[in-house]
């Protein structure tokens, strides 16, 4: 079996820069017509100067045949003033994110409070750049499983009714929460949904011995809410699209005493997705997932090129090279049943 799809978009990937940018970013191009480039670099894009220096560098370190377009976005800190949003705009930056301070990887310079930006988010609205969103809290007395349904009561829900026309994309999510919370909001808000939250649990991550490649963040959760997330992503409901949140990290860094966080899906991500939508008896609602309803959401046309979807099993690379080192993707050594082509 065989099927076509309208070639699918990543709305929301990190590809680091320097030689990692390098290694990675040929695989996402190979299977994405554009992608939403998360900010957290170090040093992190805070303003237009370095969001126009940043799509040079991937646009440089594409074969020059590709036609992958990397879309900026910026990265919000305390000092992100509208005038710094207006020329972010100017140069074709598309969203804004936001990370609350402390939450991820490279979020030291992120927001403390989130009526630091208020001026900020102001400029968005009127101008329609979009609110990309790490949704989670960061407390220490916070269990880190209740992170992100403690940021949708006490921040998301918060932004959501001070900015009722800001567009607002809650990213990753990780819970049945976060599914209702944007499932009854207005059509501003929308999520992406990442393979692993998908195909994994925390069982997955932590019975049966530690697996650091499935680790990121915010941290897969238990079976209630991964079933919500296939419920959603299955839905047809336009509100919820693809954004892996490829996150790559050297194997080295990964399999330590305090493992980074990020799960490296680029290489296969349509696959991955293919799995996930086959296994819910819904193959026929990948198309809108992956390759329309972002495109919609971001007001942006579909892209022009086809990719088949072919039934077939094979192998997932135990590594890859990265940078001057290793990485270990996700799934890997597992058989997929999907190979794109
Ligand atoms: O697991 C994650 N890794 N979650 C994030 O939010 C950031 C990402 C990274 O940049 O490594
Ligand atoms: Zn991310």
């Amino acid at each position: 079996m065989q099927f076509d799809i309208i070639q699918p978009d990543d709305w929301h990937l990190h590809v680091r820069s320097g030689e990692a940018l390098k290694s990675v970013i040929v695989m996402s191009a190979k299977q994405m017509g554009r992608a939403i480039i998360m900010p957290n670099t170090d040093p992190p894009v805070i303003n237009a100067v370095s969001a126009k220096a940043y799509r040079e560098e991937i646009l440089g370190a594409l074969p020059n045949n590709s036609r992958f377009e990397p879309l900026m976005v910026l990265y919000l800190t305390n000092n992100t003033t509208p005038e710094v949003i207006t020329q972010a705009h100017n140069v074709g930056v598309i969203a804004a994110k936001l990370y609350p301070v402390g939450v991820t990887t490279n979020s030291d310079s992120g927001v403390t409070n989130i009526n630091n930006i208020y001026p900020a988010l102001e400029t968005m609205q009127q101008l329609g750049v979009v609110l990309s969103v790490h949704g989670e809290i960061m407390r220490p007395e916070v269990d880190i499983f209740d992170r992100e349904a403690v940021f949708i009561d006490e921040v998301l829900t918060q932004i959501a009714n001070n900015f009722p026309e800001l567009k607002i994309v809650f990213e990753h999510i990780s819970t049945k929460n976060a599914v209702d919370f944007v499932s009854i909001s207005n059509d501003n808000i929308a999520a992406t949904i990442t393979p692993q939250h998908l195909l994994n649990n925390r069982n997955d991550m932590l019975s049966g011995g530690i697996k650091p490649h499935t680790y990121c963040l915010p941290v897969l959760k238990r079976v209630k809410h991964q079933s919500a997330l296939i419920k959603a992503a299955v839905s047809g409901n336009p509100k919820f699209f693809l954004g892996t949140d490829s996150a790559p990290h050297a194997k080295t860094d990964k399999e330590s005493s305090c493992g980074c966080a990020g799960v490296f899906s680029a290489p296969h991500a349509i696959e991955l997705y293919a799995q996930a939508f086959d296994q819910a008896g819904a193959i026929d609602k990948l198309e809108g997932f992956a390759s329309k309803f972002g495109a919609d959401f971001y007001n942006l046309p579909y892209n022009k090129k086809i990719i088949t979807l072919k039934k077939q099993d094979w192998s997932v690379p135990k590594i890859y090279p990265f940078s001057s080192g290793e990485i270990v993707p996700f799934m890997a050594g597992k058989t997929l049943n999907w190979k794109m082509f």
